[in-house]
């Protein structure tokens, strides 16, 4: 068959360094498995790319990338170390901006984030309950407080006044809501087909294997407050199964301390779900190991887009300290995505996955730098 083909963009900061081992594992799997898969280093957007070009990215570059499969992201953001007063500074605004012009260039609406404390993973939590962590934060990705309209008047007089518009579609709150229930389903099916059970309660007292807890602030934002909890109602009635909670967002941080394995499928806007994912990305081992996908789940000619939750952590880039675990993680959830074209990408995403929580398992804790945790998983692989 045609081979499925990936754009590697390791970006910034530690980005490089975790990426490297990830296509090591790539190549190991390709080699073992004669996947029919092959990838392109991108040398944007990064810091030093606009450094030369004086842009972080070339005009067409999102152009570009509409040919491949999948985009496979390290780390975008570079402050520099901060005692080099010569430093080449780049703002967030910009050498970020392409995060988001992705996620919005390609229509990705779906941000996943599974938060799953597995075995060896750190346990931020005394509680040992904390062991069943095992939640899927889904987070709106395209529309919300995230549009990015608004503006500053008066900009730097006593009078000014900044505007940050946020604006939410109801065919966007049913999508991500809708698709939310899909999830809760599958999630439910997997366990059962692993023998492990789950029981979550609805309002009515009714015991499902499954839930689906809404976020919003609708005490303070009312009006997408309103239509999210309203389409929610009504999605709901299409999956009797599933059994549905709310949480206001304030509320939803304190319950993800005090009794984070009571959640399973998790729904939220745009921001709530950025601040809510740091969280989880805790709740499950940190954000060594934290995961991250931006999916358009309608067009399967436009790229999906992958990265670990961390971000280009320069204090520690070019040691080879980083922990190359969450951008692993990632990999093998691309795998599993781009099964939906060649499904035996989907069982080198488990191998990947497997081998990766293997080696978690036994040496999770331990201090070990970059190229130690990759080539452990990689020995895995065979
Ligand atoms: C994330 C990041 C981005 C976001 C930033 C870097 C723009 O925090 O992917 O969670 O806010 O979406
Ligand atoms: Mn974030």
């Amino acid at each position: 068959p045609e081979p499925l083909r990936i754009a590697v963009t390791p970006g910034d900061g530690i980005g490089p360094e975790v990426v490297t081992e990830a296509v090591h594992c790539l190549e190991r799997l390709r080699e073992k498995h004669q996947l029919p898969l092959e990838w392109t280093r991108f040398p944007w957007p990064s810091h030093a790319w606009h450094e030369q070009h004086g842009e972080v990215m070339p005009a067409d570059a999102l152009q570009q990338l509409a040919r491949y499969d999948a985009i496979l992201l390290g780390a975008l953001g570079d402050p520099g170390p901060m005692d080099d007063p010569d430093r080449y500074l780049l703002p967030d605004s910009v050498s970020l901006a392409p995060l988001l012009e992705m996620r919005k260039g390609f229509d990705q609406w779906v941000c996943e984030r599974p938060a799953r404390l597995l075995p060896g993973a750190r346990q931020y939590l005394a509680d040992d309950r904390a062991r069943d962590i095992d939640m899927l934060v889904i987070r709106e990705n395209s529309e919300g407080e995230y549009v990015g309209q608004g503006g500053r008047l008066r900009q730097g007089t006593e009078h000014e006044v900044a505007t940050q518009m946020e604006v939410f579609t109801r065919r966007g709150t049913e999508s991500i809501i809708r698709y939310g229930f899909e999830q809760a389903r599958q999630r439910a099916e997997a366990r059962r087909a692993e023998g492990r059970k789950r029981e979550f309660r609805s309002p009515q007292c009714r015991v499902s294997e499954s839930q689906v807890c809404l976020i919003t602030k609708r005490n303070a934002l009312r009006y997408w407050g309103d239509m999210y909890t309203e389409v929610f109602q009504e999605v709901a009635r299409d999956y009797p199964d599933v059994a549905t909670h709310h949480e206001l967002i304030d509320a939803a941080c304190m319950k993800f301390v005090q009794a984070p394995w009571a959640f399973d499928v998790v729904v939220a806007s745009n921001l709530q779900g950025d601040i809510l994912t740091d969280l989880a990305a805790v709740l499950s081992g940190g954000m060594g190991v934290a995961p991250s996908c931006n999916l358009n789940p309608d067009n399967p000619d436009m790229p999906s887009m992958f990265e670990p939750t961390h971000g280009s952590a320069p204090d520690i880039a070019g040691q080879g300290l980083a922990d190359p675990t969450a951008m692993l993680f990632t990999t093998a959830r691309m795998l599993d995505w781009l099964g939906r074209k060649e499904p035996v990408l989907a069982k080198a995403g488990q191998e990947l996955f497997d081998a990766m929580a293997a080696d978690l398992a036994e040496n999770g804790g331990t201090q070990r730098d970059t190229r130690t945790i990759g080539d452990s998983v990689l020995a895995r692989l065979g």
